[in-house]
This record gives structure tokens, C-alpha cells and sequence, in this order.
């Protein structure tokens, strides 16, 4: 295998600057930069190649699967995370005594929302508590019933960064016959996620953060054995079971995962999905997860030394690739770290340092020299 540095040369922008922000957006490789290319390259010359083009999604889907030990037939691919969330919302049923949608204060919005969006069928919504930073979890025992149609959870919290116990929330949902999602968007990629083990009914997900490509490409994991019961009504002909009917006074959905998709796929994002997955893949989460936790245990040592406050939690089993750090003024940090070329992000009073394989020790003693000339912003 080649070494973590080695790839790093794949990534232009490290020759001028620390980008260390892929909770807001991977870093572009030359490898992505060119599926951009090939997409321009085979306009001029093929124009509509649509044969390509849907092998094409066929071979993101099946990677889209590799990476989550799933089966193609078990991934839709969407447009966004949204979308994937949308999906499964228009897909659920009120009609029966399980109304109750449970999420968690650690949500991202659009999950929230898609669920509150709901309420007019009848759902009714209820927000776990966090503890510490973390899903708490004797709420979620309290709050989950025989009435809960579905629990949802992020696997890595966008604002500090908490990775999610997804067995254990799934054994409490279980125990009372509920459904389970599981937002990945901040954790895939970055945190190893294989479908047998985690036994959940849905996962969603996109490609510009840990996946290194771009905006216009979301996933959706559905489980096997819950594909056919479900019927979305957010649909389109590319939903269909035969996308070539032409139906006009019917709805067939397609037997497997596609049924929830909806119309034409991003097609110039498909070319730059393809080159990030098959990086990733080949660079392999559970080396990048090893490589991410080293460099996250060092950071947080250098934090610590120089008298800054954690937001994420400190056990490394219980924070993602990302590692927030509490800050009296978290914009005025990212453009003081930025004047040093150091790229970062921030939500909700803190600052994010994302690391990725990508990144390295001097990134992160880049960051902590930063961090200490800017003692007076941290929190
Ligand atoms: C955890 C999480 N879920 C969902 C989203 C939204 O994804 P999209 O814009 O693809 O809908 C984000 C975006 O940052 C996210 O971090």
C-alpha cells in the first residue's frame, strides 16, 4: 500500500496551504480534478452518452456498497442527504399505532426537519437529550416505546464531533420493534461502517466530505428485507422498475433500492463520486480511522497544553475524525487560522479541525502554533 504521504502529493492544495476541513468539504485530487475532465472530454466527443452514463451509476452504487459491506441492491443513490432523508420520510406510514419519530438533539438540521416536516400526517417528534456532548442514552430508553416507528441518530455529530454507540441504540429501538436510520455523512469514509454489524434499517450519506469528491451525490442504505414493504411517494422514473416503460398510468417502483430515487442522475457529480470512492477504498477506512486517531490524539494533547477546552468528547472511541475545540469567537478564529493558510470551519461556538489521511503531524503542530498565538479566542 502506499503511504499516507504518498497520497497527500495527490492533493494540490497542500503545496500552499493546511487544509485540515473535511467535515465542510474534502480536499480535491488530482484524480477527482480529472473524472471533472473526463465528463467535459466525453461531452465534446460522445455528447449524450447515456449507456455510459447509467453504467456509470451502476458502478458508484456497487462502490457505494463495497464501502458499506452492503449489497448494490440495498443502495439508492440520491442527490443529496436531504434527498435520501426525504425519501425515507415520504415512504413512511402513519396509518398503523406507531407514530412516534424519535431524533436527537445532536441532529443535523435537515435530519430534524424532514421528520418535523411529518407532523402533518400525523408523526408525532421527540428529541433525545445530550449528556456530556454525547446521545444520552437512558433518554432514549425513557423516550422509546411500542408506539416508535423510528429511532434516527448521526453517527458523528456535525457540531462536536460525538460518534454515536449505533449497537446500543439499535438494541433499545429493537427491544420495541422500531426502525433505526443512521445519519453517516459525518463519520463515512472517515469511521468503518459495515451494514452485518451494525443491523440498522437505513443509513444516509454524501460524497463531498470523507468521500473527497463533490456537492450533487447522496446515498441511501436501505435494509434488504425492508425494500419491498416500502413505498416512497418522493419518486420519479428513474424509481422505476423498468426506467424505460415509459409509464404514464401506473407506479412500478423498482424491486430493489433505486425505487428510492427519483429522476436523471447528477451525472458530471457520478464521474467525481467514482475517483473519491475508489481512493478511499483503496486507502481503506480502517487505515484512515488509524491514521486520523493518532494525529487526533495529538492534537488533543497540544489543546490541552496550552490551555484550550475540548467541546468533543476526550475518549477516542467516542468522537469521529473531528474534533471541535470551544472558541469566545469561532469566526474570528477560522479567519485568524486562515491568515496563516490554515484551513478550518466552525459550528455552534466552536472551532472544527478535520483531519483526514491526507493530513499529517505538521498539520496538526501548524494548527496547535496557531491555536496559542490566538490563546485570547479559544474558550
Ligand atoms: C451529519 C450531516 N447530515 C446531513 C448533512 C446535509 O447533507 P446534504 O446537504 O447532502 O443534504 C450534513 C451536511 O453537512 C451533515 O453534516
Amino acid at each position: 500500500m502506499k503511504s499516507m504521504a504518498a497520497y497527500r502529493e495527490h492533493f494540490p492544495i497542500f503545496k500552499n496551504t493546511v487544509y485540515i476541513n473535511s467535515c465542510s468539504y474534502a480536499a480535491l485530487s488530482l484524480e477527482v480534478e480529472a473524472a471533472f475532465l473526463h465528463y467535459l472530454k466525453d461531452r465534446h466527443e460522445v455528447g449524450a452518452d447515456w449507456i455510459e452514463w447509467c453504467d456509470r451509476l451502476e458502478r458508484v452504487r456497487a462502490l457505494f456498497a463495497e464501502l458499506l459491506s452492503a449489497k448494490s441492491d440495498e443502495i439508492a443513490v440520491t442527490t443529496s442527504a436531504s434527498a435520501s432523508l426525504s425519501a425515507i420520510s415520504s415512504s413512511l406510514d402513519f396509518s398503523g399505532p406507531r407514530k412516534k419519530i424519535i431524533t436527537t438533539d445532536l441532529a443535523f438540521p435537515t435530519e430534524a426537519q424532514a421528520w418535523h416536516a411529518l407532523k402533518k400526517y400525523g408523526a408525532e417528534v421527540v428529541h433525545v437529550k445530550e449528556k456530556d456532548g454525547m446521545i444520552d442514552l437512558d433518554d432514549l430508553e425513557k423516550i422509546v416505546d411500542d408506539q416508535t416507528l423510528l429511532v434516527a441518530i448521526p453517527l458523528v455529530c456535525y457540531r462536536n464531533g460525538a460518534l454515536a454507540d449505533v449497537p446500543t441504540v439499535r438494541n433499545v429501538a429493537r427491544k420495541h420493534g422500531a426502525m433505526i436510520l443512521v445519519d453517516a455523512y459525518q463519520g463515512v469514509g472517515a469511521v468503518p461502517i459495515d451494514v452485518a454489524e451494525w443491523d440498522v434499517d437505513f443509513i444516509v450519506g454524501g460524497s463531498l466530505k470523507y468521500l473527497l469528491s463533490t456537492a450533487g451525490v447522496g446515498f441511501l442504505y436501505v435494509r434488504e428485507d425492508l425494500i419491498k414493504q416500502s413505498n416512497p411517494t418522493q419518486t420519479g422514473w428513474f424509481a422505476q422498475e423498468d426506467i424505460h416503460a415509459m409509464l404514464i398510468h401506473d407506479n412500478i417502483p423498482a424491486s430493489n433500492a433505486r425505487r428510492f430515487e427519483q429522476g436523471t442522475p447528477s451525472v458530471p457529480n457520478l464521474y467525481a463520486v467514482e475517483a473519491g470512492l475508489k481512493m478511499i477504498l483503496e486507502v481503506d477506512v480502517k487505515n484512515i480511522r488509524t491514521h486520523v486517531a493518532a494525529l487526533n490524539e495529538r492534537l488533543k494533547a497540544g489543546v490541552e497544553k496550552i490551555g484550550g477546552t475540548l467541546s468533543s468528547p476526550q475518549n477516542p472511541d467516542q468522537h469521529g475524525a473531528m474534533i471541535a475545540i470551544a472558541s469566545t469567537d469561532e469566526y474570528a478564529l477560522v479567519a485568524k487560522l486562515a491568515e496563516k493558510n490554515i484551513i478550518a470551519s466552525s459550528r455552534d461556538g466552536n472551532i472544527r479541525i478535520s483531519a483526514h489521511f491526507y493530513n499529517n503531524n505538521q498539520d496538526i503542530d501548524a494548527v496547535i502554533e496557531a491555536l496559542e498565538e490566538n490563546k485570547a479566542l479559544l474558550g
